[in-house]
């Protein structure tokens, strides 16, 4: 959610921080600012609630040429949006600016000790501020900034990411991360910080990713990292060979869209790229064996979100092909229950971002416990995946929007393989059936391009329909976990209230919200459970509702019950899922565009949601 970019280099350090932050927009937040250090020992900082484009018009004709800078991009925790909460924030000095992701937790004990024993005087009501004024204190007794910040981090407690400058010292950026990312860009004439790649991608595709407790100091032509002991550590060079072209929208009116389209090619590459010559699935850095394997008992599948309900079809998934006990759980519930996890147990966390943070302290509560954790993650080098004993990446190439689509049909192919590789190794799946699952796997990019060029028809749908106030989704077995999915991706972005609910469940209750008119959507490709389907859908039908249904090309026995129809290619009941997705995503898109959403990023929503 809040992003961080920082330069120092030959360049003006304005332009190039206020495009980084752009490229973070995606991230979702509330205010943006910037503090610059020029060469006359001058702390200049500029902040703004609202959209850059508020900082842009507030500094315009301003010169601010400085070669040492850092911006922020803030999504409110500490405080409610306003200018004076955004960061950057300095000491009382003036001379130390902060810029800061994540959350000090024993910020109101040093408040009081700062107010109290040093006189500080807080303007904002962040916990930035605090570390900031910490640091201040610390730089009064050191007098030097990289001292100054390694005692201030000793006393904090918490996730950060932090960039720190000093006007004092305008030959160096100080940065450190506990628990929320931040990485170090290596450019031809300057170095970068920032917590997201795609903020420097312009300027250099060399990094380092800094680690937990680590602090660095980033000069010019010098970069230097220290260890929680404040040993210098060598860290290798991680080389981003994806495309800065790949973040930008490509002449797609929304990145969502954009994505939507990517489907194809993601569920193409997390597929092929495991794949030997023989067609036998090879997990690239899995070290899951097959004594591994035949040594769990239970698995444990958690994530929010979009990734949960992935995590839905990933139980029916694996305890078909792996005869094992999956339980599915939301991240933000897992730790509060005291679920049942031992040496036993695989624990499979999914996250696009791997920087969610309730995912993230499941996980953690998971291995403290003893489970073996697998992690199914879009972003390399994230939090998730380093904390995992394995990583499935998926490919699907950067998600921008933060409606998640392709993200989540690739974390689906993940469930599939991993049911699958798991069942091979216990040597309970047979050949036949791999064959089968595979053969039908190949097939599904072909299959979603096909329902891709119904977009047209989906569109003219939701111009029909996007008016709706209340809109029910249902469906039953595997397509009650899609309702979930297609019924999110409704409210995120276009504001409807939307409810999804196994179609069976209809008649215990909800029905009674069936009036003249209420949109249901039923998603019906489940061939053995297709007669029970019509059925919920003359249930709802008498009752006036304005039916649109999704089924598989052939049964047409559906028309006659529903006011729309939109087929999807025949497949096997198991993988529906991947197909039966798309249609629902597309009209998501087209409802929230005819009712003139923001749909990359729609209200009270982050990317990436690194708080609990
Ligand atoms: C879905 O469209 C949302 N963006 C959200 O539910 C998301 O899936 C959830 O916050 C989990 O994010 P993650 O996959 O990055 O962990």
């Amino acid at each position: 959610m809040c992003g961080i970019v920082g330069y120092i280099g030959e360049e003006n350090a304005t332009g190039i921080i206020i495009e980084g932050l752009k490229k973070l927009e995606y991230r979702g937040y509330d205010s943006s600012g910037i503090a610059l250090c020029t060469k006359e020992n001058k702390l200049l900082v500029r902040k703004k609630k609202g959209r850059i484009a508020n900082l842009e018009k507030m500094i315009k004709g301003e010169d601010l040429t400085a070669n040492l800078g850092i911006g922020h991009t803030r999504w409110a925790t500490h405080g409610a949006p306003s200018d004076v909460n955004a960061h950057p924030h300095t000491d009382m000095s003036g001379k130390i600016a902060v810029v800061h992701n994540g959350i000090i937790e024993n910020f109101m004990e040093l408040k009081k000790e700062l107010t109290e024993k040093h006189g500080v005087e807080f303007k904002s009501e962040t916990d930035t501020e605090v570390v900031a004024n910490l640091i201040g204190v610390c730089y009064e007794e050191e007098k030097d900034l990289e001292a100054a910040v390694y005692k201030a981090l000793k006393r904090v407690r918490g996730s950060y990411g932090l960039g720190v400058v000093c006007a004092d010292e305008p030959d160096k950026l100080v940065a450190a991360r506990k628990d929320s990312p931040l990485i170090i860009g290596l450019g031809k004439r300057g170095n970068f910080i920032a917590s997201d790649i795609p903020a420097v991608l312009k300027y250099c595709r060399q990094i380092y990713l800094l680690e937990n407790n680590e602090m660095a100091v980033i000069k010019e032509n010098d970069v230097k990292i220290y260890d929680a002991d404040h040993k210098e550590v060598q860290r290798e060079v991680f080389n981003v060979t994806w495309d800065a072209d790949a973040a930008e929208k490509e002449g797609y009116e929304h990145f969502m869209l954009k994505e939507i389209h990517e489907q194809p090619d993601g569920i193409r590459d997390t597929l092929v790229r495991r794949m030997d010559d023989d067609g036998e699935i090879v997990l690239d850095g899995i070290n899951l064996t097959k004594e591994d394997i035949e040594n769990f008992d239970k698995v444990y599948i958690v994530a929010c979100g979009t990734a949960y309900h992935a995590g839905l079809i990933g139980k029916y998934a694996i305890e078909k092909l792996a005869k094992i006990s999956v339980e599915v759980d939301v991240a933000s519930e897992f730790r509060y229950r005291d679920p049942f996890i031992d040496d036993k147990t695989l624990f499979i966390a999914i996250s696009q971002s791997g920087e969610t943070l309730d995912t993230l302290a499941a996980l953690r509560e998971a291995k403290k416990k003893g489970a073996r954790v697998l992690s199914v993650v879009n972003v390399v080098g994230s939090s998730v995946a380093r904390e995992s004993d394995d990583v499935f990446y998926t490919w699907a190439g950067p998600e921008i929007a933060v409606a998640s689509t392709k993200a989540y049909t690739t974390q689906l192919v993940c469930m599939y393989m991993i049911g699958l590789y798991m069942g091979r190794k216990k040597g309970i799946v047979s050949d036949e059936t791999y064959r089968k699952y595979i053969d039908e796997l190949m097939a599904v990019p072909e299959k979603v391009s096909k329902i891709l060029d119904q977009e047209e028809k989906i569109a003219d749908i939701a111009k029909k329909l996007y008016t709706k106030n209340g809109v029910f989704y249902i469906g039953r077995g595997i397509d009650s976990a899609v309702s979930y999915e297609g019924s999110l991706k409704l409210k995120e972005i276009s504001y409807i209230n939307s409810f999804a609910i196994a179609a069976g469940e209809l008649k215990h209750g909800t029905i009674a919200l069936i009036e003249q008119g209420t949109l249901v959507i039923a998603i019906a490709t489940q061939d053995k459970l297709f007669e029970k389907m019509l059925s919920n859908i003359k249930e709802v039908k008498a009752r006036g509702a304005f039916v649109m249904a999704v089924a598989k090309e052939g049964n047409t026995a559906i028309e006659e019950e529903s006011n729309e129809v939109i087929y999807i290619p025949q497949c096997m009941d198991e993988i529906t899922p991947l197909l039966s997705i798309v249609p629902l995503q597309l009209f998501a898109y087209y409802v929230a565009r005819n009712r003139g959403c923001d749909i990359d990023k729609p209200k009270n929503l982050a990317k990436s949601v690194t708080v609990e």
